[in-house]
């Protein structure tokens, strides 16, 4: 790896917060900005510290792992199929209780408590036989809202997430991009701030998850939300992200995955950031962390 390579990765555990300024995001969960105390405002808006886990508390998946996302950023966590990625937006979203560990969200500690994060699962699919608009206020209703009130507060939203016209419209009548589109606008109605996606357009066609992927970051941004999302693919991660945290590992084998490297993505303004040399160097920093 070049000297000017090295300075991008940094060591497991030496994530530092970049990203828009804090304050500058929006909080969501009755948290408007103005209501967070100081030391939230300071704190990242999701960060993992230590995070051990296993799936039967005897064979470990992932070890030590620290992660950290700033508010109004987008990491990616990137790595080959098996080695845990799954396992760890689990831990993140609360689902798990980890081995050892703390998740943290705005400073405050909601290890193995559910409903604080946004967060969608791999081959979170849309339910064939609703239509989209009930489909995407599922998590409202979920919550104790009736259908007419989910939906009007749904409704005002397809515009932004490019699916006017789409309300009533089945599932299968949608195209691919629509369909994750949908899937996210259903995320964001779970109503947090920190968003969580695993392996998001793994099944869209090459041109589309290029196209939706710009749409997600522009999206993210606007919205004041923070993201990580899963990938194990290196272009996704470093097109769309300021930062990647690369697992590297393989927990079938009996070796525990943990974080590789860290690398910050120099994100210059172009029109095609997909062929800058910033693109290339840190493509060439993940791939080499990968192994
Ligand atoms: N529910 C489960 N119960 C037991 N073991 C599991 C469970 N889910 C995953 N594992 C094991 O944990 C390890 C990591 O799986 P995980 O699904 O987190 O990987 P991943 O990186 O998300 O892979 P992929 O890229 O294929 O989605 C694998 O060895 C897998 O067999
Ligand atoms: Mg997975």
């Amino acid at each position: 790896m070049s000297e000017a390579g090295e300075k991008n990765v940094r060591a497991a555990g030496e994530a530092r917060r970049v990203g828009p300024a804090l304050g500058q995001s929006s909080p969501r969960k009755g948290r408007a900005s103005a209501e967070l105390a100081a030391d939230q405002l300071a704190a990242p808006a999701l960060e993992a510290r230590g995070l051990t886990l296993s799936w039967d508390q005897e064979h470990v998946v992932v070890e030590d792992i620290n992660v950290e996302v700033a508010s109004g950023e987008v990491c990616c966590l990137v790595g080959r199929s098996g080695c845990g990625k799954t396992t760890i937006l689990h831990a993140l979203a609360g689902l798990t209780t980890p081995m050892a560990g703390r998740v943290l969200l705005h400073g405050e500690d909601v290890t193995g408590r559910p409903g604080r994060v946004s967060y969608m699962l791999q081959k979170d699919l849309l339910l064939p036989s609703r239509r989209i608009i009930d489909n995407v206020c599922l998590p409202l209703v979920l919550a104790g809202a009736k259908k007419a009130e989910a939906r009007e507060k749904a409704a005002p939203l397809f515009e932004r997430f490019g699916l006017a016209g789409c309300e009533l419209k089945w599932p299968s009548e949608l195209s691919g991009g629509m369909r994750q589109r949908a899937a996210f606008l259903r995320t964001y109605l779970m109503g947090a701030d920190v968003t969580l996606l695993d392996e998001p357009f793994s099944a869209l066609d090459a041109l589309t998850r290029v196209d939706v992927r710009r749409w997600f970051v522009d999206v993210v941004a606007e919205l004041g939300l923070s993201a990580l999302v899963i990938t194990h693919d290196v272009d996704e991660a470093v097109s769309m992200a300021s930062r990647i945290y690369v697992l590297a590992g393989a927990p079938s084998a009996g070796e525990p995955s943990h974080v590789a490297g860290v690398v910050e993505v120099d994100r210059v303004e172009s029109e095609n950031f997909e062929l800058t040399d910033e693109y290339l160097a840190a493509k060439r920093q993940v791939m080499a962390l990968l192994g």
